[in-house]
């Protein structure tokens, strides 16, 4: 049978051929003219070419050159195009996972001998990924404060710092405007893992720089060189999915990181893409949402007596409101809101309180209808002296699309069963 062009014809031809071979073989292609809301989904390991020409002249840079599954579709380029848009970026690659964009930053990146700079309320796999390259490849691990700019002293060997807006379970909000300074002085690549803010929070690549003398709106704009998103979160919406992407502005760096994505066969399915696609449209709404829910349940937390401190950005004694307020003029801060119990509560105690919530569910990541919760001991998980934080263990609530006063109520009932 030849390459088909029209139904009819494709039809007549197939009648003439076993049925195991017809079936075999691709049938009906779509016509120019159809077009739909949603974006077809291709799903391809191989991908046709049209003729030896389009074979030997395709290149591994061209998102438009369609060439293996692994390399991309117009479906997986879809939704890498509507990421470079929310990120205001002009470059974007997928990956399987949030936490996959992250390795593929550091393993792209980092040779050995290079320092790489890390804040000690990272996401944890973050820094055990890193710990692996440091055992593997002499890679070098620093570690800095969140809140304070100076724990970091680059050498000549710095190559990377990543930054984590908010930070991971504490959500210190540091100050990024003079962290991307510094890294740009001394000629560091900064990495931003962007998942909280979701691009609606502030834009990675489009920050004020709040410690320009005046602060006036039109001053000196700064952006990070990489933006990390675990799609997985806000732009899936819905806990069922997983996908991450790497963001970037500059083409040097991007094919740097296109390379090494080749290199590693990272891939995303046709499918995955276009479930998130579809999410997009209203991450925005649902990020306004979950961002409400949580400013409804702080005053809540915050005058019960059994937690010593509530963890939020919108907090005025938070560690990096001020910075918080500067950078995310949107006023927006996700879904999380963290709280911890007085020293007095035990492990045991901690345990109850989760068992005994009926809305909130023992689980990790966020972004998704359902609300989650989440205990942690964080002497545990810190490097750093943590002056700002009270000692106690650590219950994180990521908070979904239910109503507020239910959730509350909640929390009230299960922090009742302590009282028995
Ligand atoms: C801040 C942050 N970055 C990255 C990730 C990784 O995303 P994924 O679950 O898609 O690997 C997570 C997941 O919890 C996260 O919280």
């Amino acid at each position: 049978m030849s390459k088909h062009t029209n139904t009819s014809e494709s039809n007549t031809a197939q009648q003439q051929l076993h049925l195991q071979t017809a079936i075999s073989q691709p049938i009906r292609q779509a016509p120019q003219y159809i077009h739909t809301v949603q974006t077809p989904i291709y799903r391809a390991s191989t991908i046709i070419f049209k003729d030896t020409d389009a074979l030997n002249n395709r290149h591994w840079s061209d998102d438009y050159d369609y060439s293996y599954g692994t390399h991309g579709t117009p479906t997986t380029y879809n939704l890498a195009d509507q990421i470079t848009h929310i990120e205001g970026a002009k470059y974007c690659l997928l990956a399987p996972s949030g936490l996959s964009a992250i390795n593929l930053v550091n393993s792209a990146l980092l040779n050995t001998g290079d320092e790489v700079w890390i804040p000690d309320n990272i996401y944890s796999p973050n820094h055990d990924h890193l710990v692996a390259l440091q055992q593997k490849y002499g890679v070098v691990l620093k570690f800095y404060s969140p809140t304070d700019v100076d724990s970091i002293q680059f050498s000549a060997q710095s190559k990377l710092l990543w930054i984590e807006v908010a930070g991971s379970i504490t959500l210190e909000f540091p100050d990024l405007a003079t962290l991307i300074k510094k890294a740009k002085a001394h000629g560091v690549t900064t990495a931003l893992d962007n998942t909280w803010g979701a691009c609606l929070a502030f834009s990675p690549f489009d920050i004020r720089d709040t410690n320009n003398a005046n602060k006036s709106n039109d001053s000196e704009k700064l952006a990070v060189d990489i933006s990390v998103h675990a799609l997985t979160k806000y732009p899936s919406g819905g806990g069922d999915m997983l996908m991450g992407s790497i963001s970037t502005i500059d083409k040097k760096l991007h094919l740097e990181l296109l390379r090494m994505h080749a290199l590693q066969g990272i891939a995303v399915s046709g499918d995955d893409c276009a479930q998130i696609s579809r999410s997009l449209s209203h991450m925005a709404l649902r990020y306004q949402q979950h961002h409400q829910n949580t400013l409804q349940l702080i005053p809540f937390l915050q005058s019960r007596a059994e937690f010593a401190q509530v963890l939020h950005p919108s907090i005025v004694s938070h560690a990096g409101h001020q910075h918080w307020q500067e950078i995310c003029t949107t006023g927006l801060g996700a879904g999380i809101v963290s709280v911890i119990f007085k020293a007095e509560y035990q492990l045991e105690q901690i345990q109850q309180f989760c068992n005994a919530l009926q809305l909130f569910h023992l689980g990790f990541s966020w972004g998704g209808p359902t609300s989650l919760v989440m205990y942690y001991d964080l002497k545990a998980i810190r490097k750093l002296p943590t002056p700002h934080l009270q000692d106690g263990w650590l219950v994180r609530f990521c908070i979904g699309l239910e109503h507020a006063d239910d959730l509350i109520k909640d929390i009230q009932q299960a922090l009742n069963t302590l009282q028995n």
